[in-house]
Order: C-alpha cells, then structure tokens, then sequence
C-alpha cells in the first residue's frame, strides 16, 4: 500500500484493498446506529470492491485502522458510496481528511461533478455542507432501520 497523505499526529491515509474489508467491517458496525439502516453488509462491500472505478481508502490513526472512504467514479461523475469513523477518533479531523481526499481524487481523475446520499438528520452533512455540497434531491424511505423505522435520503452534490 502506498502513503498518499500523512498528517503532523500520526494520521496516514492509505488506498486499501479486499485485505483491508476486516477493518472497514469493524470501523463500520462501531460507526452506523443499527437504527437507520445506513451501514452496509461486508458482502455488499466485498462485491463493489473490484468494479471498475471504485476505491476504497483506509486512515489509520497511530497505525490503527479508525476511518474509511468508499468511492466510485464513472465518467465525469463521481460518488462517495460510504464514509465512517469509529467513535473513538472522532472529531479529530479524518472525517474532513477522507472527504478532503475523495474530492482531491476525483479533481485528478477529471470529475466534473460529486454525489452524496445520506440520511436527513445524519450530522455528517453539516461536514458535507461545509465542503460546498448542496441538496438537490431527495429519496423517500430509503434507508429501513432494523427496528423498522424508515428514514430519507438526502442527495447532495457539488462541482469541482
Ligand atoms: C460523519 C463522520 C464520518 C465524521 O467523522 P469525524 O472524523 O468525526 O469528522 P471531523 O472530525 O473531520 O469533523 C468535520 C466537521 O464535521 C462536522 N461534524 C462532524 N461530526 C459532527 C457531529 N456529530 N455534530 C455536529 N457536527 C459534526 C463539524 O463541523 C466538524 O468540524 P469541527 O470538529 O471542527 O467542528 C463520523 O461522525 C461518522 O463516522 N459517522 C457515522 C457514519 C456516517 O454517518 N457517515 C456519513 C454517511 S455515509
């Protein structure tokens, strides 16, 4: 794996690959609230993994895995299919750094546009917002919660 960025507090970002999917399973199921539906299943991330377009970026804090990117560019259009960080790392800033990251990425592979969806009343879009994202649609009921609960999606997106 190669070191794509390093912070001055022992935070490094690398691309990872299918031997990373233990980590990006265990970073997952600490991050989403069973309530909301959000989190994805280790097959669902196992089966994208090798489509063309898709990278997965992993961020290590003093050398553990605490945060991941999973994101995929199709022509000119890109989208962040999945960020997380574990509870304990954050508010540190790699949340800002993987999306730092993503749209770095995707300026270098000459995307024009990104796309987001995420579940209204996540506090991460006040992080996407920030980043220039802005709504432009939105998805009834799409994710369902394991108690049954059904929650929207918001569609953000932002030129590059
Ligand atoms: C959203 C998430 C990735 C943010 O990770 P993080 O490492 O804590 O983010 P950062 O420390 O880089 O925070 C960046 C900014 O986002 C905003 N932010 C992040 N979490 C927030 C929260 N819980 N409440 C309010 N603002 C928040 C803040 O403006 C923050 O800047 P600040 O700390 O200087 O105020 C993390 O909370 C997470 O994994 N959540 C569960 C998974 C998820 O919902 N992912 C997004 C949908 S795919």
């Amino acid at each position: 794996m190669n070191a794509t960025a390093t912070s001055g507090f022992d935070l490094s970002l690398t691309q990872g690959n299918s031997a990373d999917l233990d980590s990006v399973v265990e970073i997952m199921d600490s991050a989403f609230d069973d309530r909301f539906g959000e989190a994805w299943t280790r097959s669902q991330c196992a089966g994208i993994l090798p489509m063309p377009g898709v990278k997965l970026m992993v961020a290590r804090f003093a050398g553990r895995p605490s945060g991941f990117s999973l994101h995929r560019t199709i022509a000119d259009e890109a989208e962040l299919l999945l960020l997380a960080v574990s509870p304990e790392h954050r508010r540190r800033g790699i949340g800002r750094m993987l999306l730092g990251d993503f749209l770095d990425n995707s300026r270098k592979l000459g995307v024009g546009r990104v796309h987001l969806e995420v579940r209204e009343g996540n506090p991460a879009v006040i992080m996407y917002r920030s980043a220039g994202f802005a709504l432009v649609g939105r998805r009834r009921k799409y994710y369902r919660g394991r108690f049954g609960g059904e929650f929207d999606a918001l569609t953000l997106s932002r030129e590059l």
